[in-house]
């Protein structure tokens, strides 16, 4: 918020602080952005949302709710607030655009059952290990399903609607997502991506979420790749 001020020294700024592993939390949030829209007689809409939370877990975890923490904050959070904050984005002036932080690694996910135990990472607690891997894959397999879809349910026949939904990968970047994961497994993943090349810096990284939140005019595939992956 400081940097952001040095820039624009009239910016109306405020932080909120939100679990998005927990619904109460959420709902909290949704709460406390409506008052404050209010008190500072702003329009009370929603121009952008980023959906970037993400974590690598390597052990269950419970939410407050009972999901497993890692589908619960990766997907299921960022599918709550999203619905959630979907009235304030449709009431926005201007066009307004959701923007979900994916992962190629979806890739992975062959042959899934896409179900609520799946959803919920419910099934992950009966498993002797914690395929945290997998689970990882899985939150962002469901995190772009939903956006292809909610795109799809806003943007009906053809005709462009008031909210585009768009997922940006940012590429392997160094940050603090492996910080679960022994210090030594974490270098060497990081070192065979350097050396292959893939490793992008944080400032490269957020390009491409930059890029979804701020291009001009975007066209997303949306119903196309819906249809593929059916
Ligand atoms: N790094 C990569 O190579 C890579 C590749 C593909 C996709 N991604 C995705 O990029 C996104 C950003 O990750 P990153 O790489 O920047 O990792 P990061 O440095 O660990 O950042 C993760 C962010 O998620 C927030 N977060 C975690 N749990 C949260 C919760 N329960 N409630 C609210 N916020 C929560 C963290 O907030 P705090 O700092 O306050 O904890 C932090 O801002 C994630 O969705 C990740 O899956 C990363």
């Amino acid at each position: 918020m400081e940097d952001i001020r040095e820039q624009n020294k009239d910016a109306h700024l405020k932080g909120f602080v939100v679990d998005l592993s927990s619904f109460r939390s959420i709902l909290e949030f949704k709460s406390s952005l409506e008052k404050w829209l209010m008190d500072s007689d702003m329009h009370s809409s929603i121009q952008l949302l980023i959906n970037n939370e993400g974590i690598l877990a390597t052990s269950a975890r419970p939410t407050a709710e009972g999901y497993d923490q890692m589908m619960g904050t990766n997907y299921l959070g960022a599918f709550f607030l999203t619905k959630l904050l979907l009235p304030l984005l449709k009431t926005s002036p201007v066009g307004s655009r959701i923007v979900n932080v994916t992962s190629f690694t979806h890739r992975a996910v062959f042959g899934a059952q896409i179900n609520e135990d799946i959803v919920t990472g419910k099934c992950f607690f009966r498993s002797k290990e914690y395929p945290c891997a997998r689970i990882y894959q899985y939150s962002k397999l469901c995190l772009l399903l939903f956006t292809y879809e909610l795109h799809r349910q806003l943007n009906l026949d053809n005709k462009p609607g008031q909210v585009s939904v768009l997922s940006a990968h940012p590429g392997m970047v160094k940050t603090n997502i492996m910080q679960e994961v022994p210090f030594s497994l974490s270098s060497i993943a990081y070192l065979v991506f350097r050396v292959l090349g893939l490793l992008q810096s944080p400032e490269n990284g957020i390009n491409s979420i930059l890029d979804a939140a701020l291009a001009p005019s975007v066209s997303s595939p949306a119903a196309d790749s819906a249809i593929e992956l059916e």
